[in-house]
């Protein structure tokens, strides 16, 4: 038997002024976002948007539903919305922000399991690595890609 350990490496910036150009934009997408959310239930807006490589950045936010499942959210529907309008595209960063009625979380909000595993999937796609930016109102947080944030990728078929 041996013991093993993955370590996690991301960054912290106290602004998103601290952010590159890039990110930045990607970051103030994200939090714009957040207000094209429709969440009567949970009443937690999230506002997520994805980079392509040509810099054209595509928003999404979470869509909720009576029947709760059938609900989505924002990052889910960002990477949806970009693979359908440009397949050919190569995601290259995605932001995430998210808040109750509306207000920025002080810690950023992470990503759930299914929207790590499209993330991670869209990444095997592009052939490059998708950095993760997530927006707080006092930290943010950034992965270089995907595995930072999911380790043990499930790629296996
Ligand atoms: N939600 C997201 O859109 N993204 C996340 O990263 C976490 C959760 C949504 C799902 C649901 O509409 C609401 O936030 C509360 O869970």
């Amino acid at each position: 038997m041996t013991n093993k350990e993955i370590k996690i490496a991301y960054k912290e910036y106290d602004s998103i002024d601290q952010l590159d150009t890039l990110d930045r934009r990607t970051a103030e997408a994200a939090i714009e976002a957040m207000k094209l959310s429709y969440a009567p239930y949970s009443e937690f807006n999230v506002g997520a948007a994805v980079m392509f490589e040509d810099g054209k950045i595509i928003k999404g936010s979470n869509q909720e539903n009576a029947a709760y499942p059938s609900g989505i959210c924002a990052e889910r529907t960002a990477m949806f919305y970009a693979s359908s309008s440009n397949p050919e595209g190569i995601m290259v960063r995605i932001a995430v922000a998210g808040g109750l009625k509306g207000e920025l979380t002080s810690q950023p909000a992470t990503p759930c399991g299914a929207c790590r595993q499209v993330m991670a999937q869209y990444q095997l796609k592009g052939g490059k690595p998708m950095e993760v930016i997530l927006v707080g109102a006092s930290k943010i947080w950034k992965f270089d890609k995907v595995d930072d944030l999911l380790p043990l990728i499930f790629d296996s078929i």
